[in-house]
């Protein structure tokens, strides 16, 4: 009975957050999945000893909102970083607000 009930709420849940459509990424989650997950990596690719250098690079790969997503969604995928498409928000909500700026 008690699973039940809870169930129903998660699924109501699930549908208000598809329905809305609106997630509202919260950055301080990026921030932290960042020093955790990329900044390392980012910071020994870049030969520089610094994970933020990749990102304001004057041949930075990203030149919008949609590459950005896109990005993330790579890096996570390939290095199977195992993240939720939530956490992707994330990053990319910290990684725009941060360094790339778009609007
Ligand atoms: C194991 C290494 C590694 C990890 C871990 C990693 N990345 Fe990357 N990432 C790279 C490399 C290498 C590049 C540069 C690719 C290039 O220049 O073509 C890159 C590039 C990027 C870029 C594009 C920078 C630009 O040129 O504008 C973004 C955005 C990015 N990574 C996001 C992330 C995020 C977010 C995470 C953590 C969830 C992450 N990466 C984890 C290796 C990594």
């Amino acid at each position: 009975m008690l699973k039940k009930s809870i169930l129903k709420i998660s699924l109501i849940a699930g549908i208000g957050l598809v329905s809305s459509g609106v997630y509202a990424a919260d950055v301080n989650n990026g921030k932290t999945l960042h020093q955790s997950k990329c900044y390392q990596c980012h910071a020994e690719k870049s030969g520089l000893g610094n994970g933020d250098i990749i990102y304001t690079r004057s041949d930075r790969k990203v030149k919008d909102i949609q590459r950005l997503k896109t990005q993330v969604s790579m890096c996570n995928t390939q290095l199977r970083l195992d993240l939720f498409p939530e956490d992707e928000a994330d990053l990319v909500a910290y990684l725009n607000q941060q360094f790339y700026k778009f609007k």
